[in-house]
């Protein structure tokens, strides 16, 4: 195939899954957290601990979905400090806002819908971005340049903290799970938005260093957590 026809399909097939991601998540926006929070705080936190926000500090957080994060960063950085959040969903902006003005903090947060890549932001103007059960969501041509764009809108000391479902570690046997997904995602995407990925591998491929890194088990799938910095 002609590589123009190749790019033509690429681009076609990106803007499909990009326009059934938008479409899927506004859907579900009020029963999100129904639907996947009770499986999935207990790693987004851990994420957030490993962070380490401190007062002051710029974070940006990709994929904000109910807002839960935003507003414990909101409380972490403090009246000094900014929050940013960009999501590619409406209907998970108009959650998040909801959330943050429960919790007083909404005029400290920007709520920002952009597809990603691109960041829509300058470069340098983070002291750290956060994302969680987002990075796996990105097909895996994508995530590089969602890396690099992170590394872009980071200030040179800036640290990148990561929430995957992640594949199991060189030499275990993938769980009957995993290999579940993984054949939900190739032959049905629009039901099954992700997949494991190798993180703490992308991440060094991407040429940061991990700083912290741990693992834990969500209904026997692995996810890592991880905390990178350049
Ligand atoms: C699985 S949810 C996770 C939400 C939240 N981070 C959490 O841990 O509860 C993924 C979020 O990423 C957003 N998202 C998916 N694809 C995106 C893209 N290309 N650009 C920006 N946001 C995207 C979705 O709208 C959704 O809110």
């Amino acid at each position: 195939m002609p590589c123009d026809a190749l790019s033509l399909d690429l681009l076609v097939f990106h803007i499909f899954m990009s326009e059934s991601a938008r479409k899927f998540y506004d859907r579900i926006s009020d029963a999100y957290d129904l639907i996947a929070d009770a499986g999935e705080h207990r790693a987004r936190e851990r994420g957030l601990e490993l962070l380490a926000a401190q007062p002051g500090e710029s974070i940006l957080e990709i994929g904000f979905g109910t807002g839960h994060s935003l507003a414990e960063l909101a409380k972490a950085v403090g009246p000094q400090g900014h929050i940013s959040g960009v999501d590619i969903s409406q209907g998970m902006r108009d959650v998040a806002h909801r959330h943050l003005e429960q919790a007083g903090c909404a005029e400290l947060v920007e709520l920002v819908v952009a597809e990603v890549p691109p960041l829509p932001f300058d470069d340098h103007r983070f002291d750290a971005i956060t994302m969680s059960f987002t990075l796996e969501l990105f097909p895996p041509e994508t995530i590089g340049a969602v890396i690099q764009e992170c590394r872009r809108v980071l200030k040179p000391t800036g640290r990148l903290g990561v929430v995957s479902m992640a594949t199991v570690d060189n030499g275990d046997p993938k769980s009957v799970l995993e290999r579940t997904y993984i054949w939900m995602h190739e032959h049905f995407p629009h039901i099954v938005d992700c997949q494991p990925i190798p993180l703490e591998q992308i991440i060094r491929d991407a040429g940061l260093r991990l700083i912290e890194h741990e693992r834990i088990s969500l209904f026997t799938m692995p996810v890592a957590i991880i905390v990178a910095a350049t």
